[in-house]
């Protein structure tokens, strides 16, 4: 590991479509901030830069979804996510977003100086146009039959169903999201990064990068051995920045192009005077913290456009991970499966290090990893109230007791040399860990020291000795106060809080990494009497979390609301209470009961597909309700003369309307 004079680290500029949740956290914020703290601690001249992407399709579909125009979409979640990485203790150095000004300037500059350079190769092409909405359709905005799997609803990028990644061109049967309409083809101009021209240069770069861990490798060496492909970097969208050139009106850049940029942008509004070192110098190492789903765009797109300027250096590292699943199942927002961090921190006020430390525990550094609520209960209880949060509590109160809060005063041969080399020895073991980016292995650690600590408390038994051997007792007090202070800079990066609760309690202001290994409290410093650092967490508490991840996942099953329709349409509508005078099953079908029901008006025929819920016995003589006025349709060679209310959820069962007191056939219900 090459150490450089300054840091740029980065966490990825995240969609301003929706909240955070624990993947995010796990993915990269986590780890870019524990990296980040440690660098401060370190002495290191670091600046940590994150933001909102606010631009793209996914900003637009979000809009779409919630009747509401892109900006204030983006301002929405931009505050909503700024504040919860801010009670989190997210500790960037800022947190910009793409729709500043100051971003637009940037980003189109950097397309200017690009095109100045002739770097892009203009193509014109045929894509999807919507001719009702009067707009060329992003992949996402098509749907229709998938080639491979014949799923009906394959997106223009790709199909849920089996996973295919396509083009709009592949899908069969083709409709625009936005009118339902089926789009036309259309020629349109763009302007393409040749990423099959430049990919020696690539090659090149990433075959250098000897650290680089082997995930992200892996998928660098996937879309090279594919051979790369131009790519279009400006895009027929009305949101965005637009595309700063003659003849690209209604035009924007394509987000992947400008949201990268952003972090130059948020270097700049930081540091106005100083921003272009960490950008230009190559003393500077530039590291780009993302989940899995953006290692392309920051390993072989935005390397080749800060190549292809030419002012800048290049990313150094992208320690990307994988992703994080949520008791066993992926984390999806549309199906509401996933841990809100906004409502972790109404749910567990002042618990923010209980969840980081869980979430370290089990990043997803090498491959997916696991968060279930039991684990994250089973950690506190176990190991930060049991290991971490016991010892520490244990020497105030010991030294409370035998001391009066004082730190014991000993002469230096009293001090267990072992003890500080074994500090010195950890400190350095997490030091290269974080430098690796194994941060699950640096924690290990540093909980280690914890373990470390009470072994010398119960190897030594001060409480046992003090009668005959005070001095001695001094000497372990000592000691021990001293390891609680090398913990509470040890811990700073991946318990912040903690770091500064134990602090508190030492009655000690911030200290360097350095220190470490070290005798730091004085003498005759007085300290807390106790500290208390974590709580249980009760079953209870677990059961709720899990229950409402249940339901909320549940309740998102529903079928979202109709069309309003204008009260003569229901009028049309005519629903009778009816009897059901005799019912039998409909041969060869698994489904259908043919029944006779007495409307009041008539006795009519009506077929049902409720045979795998009711028999008929047990629907005989039953009171229903029917749709009278429905069309007659032929079912199975008999004709059904009206249709029965039924409740249908959305994993097929089914449930017989009926009226809840004996009232009489024909009347109507409405
Ligand atoms: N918005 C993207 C996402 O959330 C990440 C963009 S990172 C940057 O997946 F490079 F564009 F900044
Ligand atoms: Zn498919």
């Amino acid at each position: 590991m090459s150490q450089k004079k300054r840091h740029l680290v980065t966490a990825a500029l995240i969609y301003a479509n929706g909240p955070i949740h624990i993947g995010h956290l796990a993915g990269c914020y986590i780890p870019s901030d524990l990296y980040v703290r440690f660098l401060r601690l370190k002495g290191e001249d670091v600046k940590f830069i994150s933001g909102t992407d606010e631009h793209g399709v996914p900003i637009t579909i979000k809009a779409r979804d919630e009747k509401k125009s892109p900006q204030e979409v983006v301002d929405y979640y931009y505050n909503l996510i700024n504040d919860s990485f801010n009670e989190f203790g997210i500790s960037f150095d800022i947190f910009s977003r793409t729709s500043r000004k100051i971003h637009h300037k940037t980003s189109s500059d950097f397309f200017l100086n690009l095109y100045d350079k002739k770097t892009f190769k203009e193509i014109t092409s045929s894509q999807y146009y919507d001719e009702k909405e009067n707009q060329f359709l992003s992949d996402r905005y098509i749907i229709g039959k998938c080639p491979t799997c014949d799923n009906e609803n394959a997106y223009g990028d790709q199909c849920e169903s089996c996973g295919k990644t396509l083009s709009p061109m592949d899908l069969k049967n083709p409709k625009s999201t936005l009118s339902g309409n089926t789009p036309v083809l259309k020629e349109t101009k763009n302007w393409y990064l040749p990423m099959d021209k430049l990919q020696g240069n690539i090659e090149k770069y990433i075959n250098a990068k000897k650290d680089w861990k082997s995930n992200v490798i892996g998928q660098c060496k996937s879309w090279l051995n594919d051979g790369l492909k131009p790519r279009a970097m400006t895009r027929d969208l009305d949101w965005g920045v637009k595309v700063p050139i003659k003849g690209a009106e209604g035009k924007v850049l394509y987000v992947w192009f400008d949201a990268p940029i952003g972090y130059i942008t948020a270097t700049k509004e930081l540091d106005p005077d100083n921003w272009e070192k960490y950008w230009k110098d190559e003393e500077s190492s530039l590291v780009h913290f993302i989940g899995k789903d953006n290692i392309v765009f920051h390993t072989i797109i935005f390397p080749m456009m800060l190549m292809e300027h030419g002012d800048y250096i290049l990313p150094e590292n992208v320690p990307a991970n994988e992703f994080m699943n949520l008791e066993g199942k992926k984390i999806s927002t549309s199906r509401n499966w996933a841990v809100w961090l906004h409502e972790y921190l109404k749910d567990f006020p002042n618990m923010q290090d209980e969840l980081r430390y869980c979430l370290i525990t089990n990043l997803p550094e090498n491959k997916d990893s696991d968060f279930s609520w039991k684990d994250f209960q089973q950690k506190n209880n176990n190991e930060l109230v049991a290991i971490l949060g016991n010892y520490v509590n244990r020497v105030f109160v010991l030294c409370d007791k035998f001391f009066n809060k004082k730190v014991p005063k000993i002469s230096s041969i009293e001090i267990d040399k072992q003890i500080f080399s074994e500090l010195e020895n950890i400190k350095e073991k997490i030091e290269s860990s974080i430098r690796a980016y194994k941060f699950r292995e640096a924690m290990s650690y540093m909980i280690d020291v914890a373990r470390l600590g009470n072994k010398y408390l119960t190897d030594t038994e001060p409480w046992k000795i003090f009668k005959d051997d005070p001095d001695r007792v001094k000497a372990i007090i000592h000691n021990s106060i001293q390891i609680v202070a090398n913990i509470s800079i040890l811990c700073e990066p991946f318990l912040p809080f903690t770091s500064k609760k134990i602090k508190g309690h030492l009655n000690i202001s911030d200290l360097s990494w350095d220190s470490v290994g070290s005798n730091i409290m004085p003498t005759d410093h007085i300290i807390s009497g106790k500290a208390h650092i974590f709580s249980k967490i009760e079953d209870q508490l677990i059961e709720d979390q899990i229950k409402k991840l249940k339901l909320s996942n549940e309740n998102n099953n529903v079928m979202p609301q109709k069309n309003t329709i204008e009260f003569d349409d229901f009028t049309k509508v005519d629903i009778r209470v009816g009897t059901v005078i005799e019912a039998e099953n409909v041969p060869k079908s698994d489904k259908l009961l043919k029944l006779k029901v007495d409307t009041g008006l008539d006795q009519r025929t009506i077929l049902s597909g409720i045979s795998k819920y009711y028999s008929p016995d047990d629907i005989l003589n039953k009171k229903v309700m029917v749709l009278i006025n429905l069309k007659p349709r032929k079912m199975m060679g008999f004709e059904s003369q009206g249709m029965l209310l039924l409740a249908d959820d959305s994993d097929g069962n089914l449930s017989l309307m009926q009226p809840d007191s004996d009232i009489s056939d024909g009347s109507i219900v409405a």
